[in-house]
């Protein structure tokens, strides 16, 4: 299992070039069992999860081809000879979960295994369920597996009330209910921007869906879906990752194709702990030029501070002035990287949902070991400020998530490598 070995202490400067977003990729590319005509989509991210849906699709008997030499576009498309979704790949990638909404609605059936939990929590797929259930779903689980069937005249429209904004289960409905017969409303739908990319990409392809980026979708199902050419939008994710990476080393770095009406909450959040985060037309510019200061944030659904960030702005404040406060409010298990923290000198205590973080001068070099992908980057971030050498063990979570990270970051002059394990 390959590491990275970091030597921290350089600011960085330079430019890094944000991809696609995984978390808008993924479920676009599911979108490509809906019809039988091609699906092209562009600025797709080279990662191991975007190759792992890859296989989904294909074991489903939907091709995924490159249509360019760079493999930032695919083109997706062919007749569905498997409704089947393995349990050895779902287990590899929750995301996989995001086929049984097309499935269904496409062919009437799928048999797909339950994604079961992860490092950061039990993520039960009961919204997803419930929603197909009202849509006339007949679902029923056995061995690890669900079972849906949907009625013979195919699933039909239904009024969804979620009980929390669930990006996947907003995600499954949405394209379940392109095809269904009549009208679907998604109430306290999820607002990321990777829904309404999924929803423009739905209504390229024909169908028609209305109050996009807000929390109330309105979806009429139509018979049929033909063949689009999407982009996908720029990783928001990895755009705040980096300004993180950027900020705790004191540097200043240019994310070209970084969008600042995405990571809306993040950017005040930085600005308050003293990063500064500028928007031009092609990216944002991000620097620190005087010191950090604790600051308190909570997680939540989008519009608000996005969990994803979590692990990334913790690390950044384990060397700010001051105390910090911060509570995840969406996973009930997403603080595996504070033990790893605290390995390099951080003073960090974890009651609970919350965690209370001391500010310290400096953290020293040390091996840790990566749990999950966005931990995978905090603990970089760490090491990018740490004194002496850090090896982060396990980077296969980061490489599902973050495209050629060490390259991004040694191009800016950050002392890091990968090591073969
Ligand atoms: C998506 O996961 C993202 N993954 C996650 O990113 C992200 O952290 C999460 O949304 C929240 O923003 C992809 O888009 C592929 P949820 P998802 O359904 O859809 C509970 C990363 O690092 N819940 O919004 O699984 C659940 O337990 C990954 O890129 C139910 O209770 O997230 C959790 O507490 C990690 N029942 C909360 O909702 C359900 O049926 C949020 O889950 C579904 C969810």
């Amino acid at each position: 299992m390959d590491k990275f070995r970091i030597r921290g202490g350089r600011p960085l400067e330079g430019a890094i070039t944000i991809g696609g977003a995984k978390n808008a990729a993924l479920p676009l590319m599911a979108a490509g069992l809906l019809t039988a005509d091609r699906l092209v989509l562009a600025n797709v991210p080279l990662l191991d999860d975007i190759r792992t849906m890859g296989s989904l699709l294909a074991q489903h008997g939907v091709a995924v081809e490159k249509a360019s030499n760079d493999g930032r576009t695919l083109s997706i498309g062919g007749p569905i000879t498997n409704t089947e979704a393995p349990y050895d790949i779902v287990r590899k990638m929750r995301a996989s979960f995001l086929v049984l909404g097309p499935l269904l609605a496409r062919i009437g059936e799928a048999r797909v295994s339950l994604p079961g939990g992860c490092a950061i929590g039990a993520r039960p797929v009961d919204l997803h369920l419930k929603g197909l259930e009202q849509m006339g779903a007949e679902i029923t689980l056995d061995a690890g597996y669900v079972n849906a069937k949907a009625p013979n005249q195919g699933l039909h429209g239904a009024t969804i009330v979620l009980p929390f904004p669930s990006v996947g289960a907003t995600e499954n409905l949405l394209m379940a209910a392109a095809l269904a017969d009549g009208q679907t409303t998604l109430a306290n739908a999820a607002r990321e921007p990777e829904i309404a990319n999924l929803a423009e990409c739905l209504v390229a392809m024909g169908a028609r869906i209305t109050g996009i980026g807000s929390d109330t979708l309105t979806i009429e199902g139509v018979k049929k879906l033909h063949g689009a050419t999407v982009a996908i939008i720029p990783d928001r994710i990895e755009t705040g990752s980096y300004a993180c990476a950027a900020a705790i080393t004191g540097g200043s770095i240019r994310l070209n194709n970084g969008c600042i009406t995405h990571l809306g909450a993040v950017v005040r959040t930085l600005a308050e702990a003293g990063v500064d985060i500028t928007q031009d037309k092609g990216g944002v510019t991000v620097s620190r030029r005087n010191g950090l200061h604790g600051i308190d944030f909570i997680t939540e659904p989008y519009p608000g501070f996005p969990t994803d960030m979590q692990a990334q702005l913790m690390a950044l404040l384990c060397v700010a002035e001051g105390a910090s406060m911060i509570t995840e409010n969406i996973f009930e298990d997403r603080f595996m990287h504070v033990p790893e923290l605290n390995r390099m000198g951080a003073r960090i205590n974890v009651h609970g949902a919350s965690a209370i973080v001391r500010g310290t001068p400096h953290l020293s070099g040390a091996p840790v070991m990566a749990s999950d992908l966005r931990a995978s980057f905090g603990l970089i971030v760490a090491g990018l400020a740490a004194s002496g050498e850090t090896i982060v063990n396990r980077v296969y979570h980061l490489d599902r998530g973050y495209e050629a990270a060490e390259e991004k970051l040694a191009a800016c002059g950050a002392n890091i490598e990968r090591v073969a394990a």
